[in-house]
């Protein structure tokens, strides 16, 4: 089948193409490269591969390139608070202006089912578990616009089938690499400096690899007739962690890591969600924990694959906005 991944050179976008590909599935990416990203250079001979250096937001852009697509995995955005926080006109259009215009031009073009990749932070603070209908308390413009998303899903966007995926935070490697998303940062700080302040130590998450989270994301592609229509909690029942828990995790690999607790933050979120409505409609276990995660961070420091961790192209708050369209 023809899957078109809008964001494909992105932190999950790029394993997620590399999982299509290896699954024998066309793929077609669509990114502005606002990260400098080079993930599309490994795929460029591969003849099952189509990369286009586009802005998303310009419908003209996009709507030739829906033809022939069976299926859309949408995961371009502005991602994360602060990135939302520091661009909040971009996120907007990017989120929610572009995300729609997306649905209506797939919905046209007759695409088979359009899988959203949205996130757990829309559950904002919870009490005990939340279920996928559970009450979302977005806290971000970043969460706001993934509500509004899955809205005009759920609401019925006019003959197009759907999948939302409310996704829990991502770590591990990938090529494109992230160090703003917490065990990568942990990880990573605590492996160069030997400290970590951790602020608001006990309020809770759930995480998940990012090799399992594209493995998810491509069996619901594949077995789409199962879960269509339907929201998901992406990641796995075990795996929500206080953030002190994340920093001993860290420890079990830095052995003189210091660790300061800090009781204020201005984080707030704090949700732990259930996941077993994924684990009945698909199956699926984690390959991967968060021990993993830390292990791999700190191989890519060691071994000196990734030199500077602090260069632009690892923050969301740092995209490159020039004209993304190559000449
Ligand atoms: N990483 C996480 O922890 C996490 C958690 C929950 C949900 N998600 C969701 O997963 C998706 C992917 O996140 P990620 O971590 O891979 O982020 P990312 O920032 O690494 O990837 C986003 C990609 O989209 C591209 N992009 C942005 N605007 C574009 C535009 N206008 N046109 C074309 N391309 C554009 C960027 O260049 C980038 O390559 C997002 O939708 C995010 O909300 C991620």
């Amino acid at each position: 089948m023809k899957i078109l991944i809008t964001g494909g050179a992105g932190y999950v976008g790029s394993v997620l193409t590399n999982v299509a590909l290896g699954n024998g599935h066309n793929v077609r990416v669509i990114d502005s490269l606002y990260f400098d990203s080079k993930v599309p250079l490994i795929h460029l001979s591969n003849p099952n591969y189509e990369f286009f250096r586009l802005d998303m937001s310009e419908s003209d852009n996009i709507a030739p390139l829906l033809e022939g697509v069976d299926y859309i995995i949408h995961t371009a955005a502005i991602v994360g608070e602060p990135a939302s926080n520091k661009f909040p006109e971009l996120t907007e259009k990017t989120n929610y202006m572009a995300a729609k215009e997306i649905v209506g031009l797939a919905a046209k073009q007759g695409v088979k089912g359009f899988i959203f990749l949205s996130t757990c932070s829309n559950y904002g603070i919870t009490e005990g578990l939340a279920r996928e209908d559970g009450v979302l308390k977005p806290l971000s413009l970043y969460a706001d616009t993934k509500v509004r998303v899955e809205k005009l899903l759920m609401e019925g966007a006019p003959g197009i089938d759907w999948v939302i995926c409310r996704m829990s935070t991502v770590y591990g490697a990938s090529p494109r690499m992230r160090f703003d998303l917490t065990v990568n940062d942990f990880a990573m700080n605590a492996y160069r400096k030997r400290y970590l302040d951790v602020f608001l130590p006990y309020t809770y998450r759930p995480y998940i690899h990012v090799y399992d989270a594209a493995r998810v994301i491509m069996t619901m592609v594949e077995q789409f007739g199962k879960v269509r229509n339907n929201v998901f909690n992406v990641g796995f029942n075990g795996e929500n962690y206080q953030k002190i828990k994340i920093a001993d995790i860290v420890k079990q690999f830095i052995s003189d890591l210091k660790i300061d607790v800090v009781e204020k933050g201005t984080d707030l979120r704090d949700y732990q969600v259930d996941f077993t409505k994924l684990e009945q409609y698909l199956g699926m276990k984690n390959t991967f924990t968060v021990k993993d995660g830390v292990r791999e961070v700190v191989d890519m420091l060691s071994l000196g694959i990734i030199g500077d961790p602090d260069a632009d192209i690892y923050y969301n708050t740092k995209p490159r906005l020039e004209n993304p369209v190559a000449h």
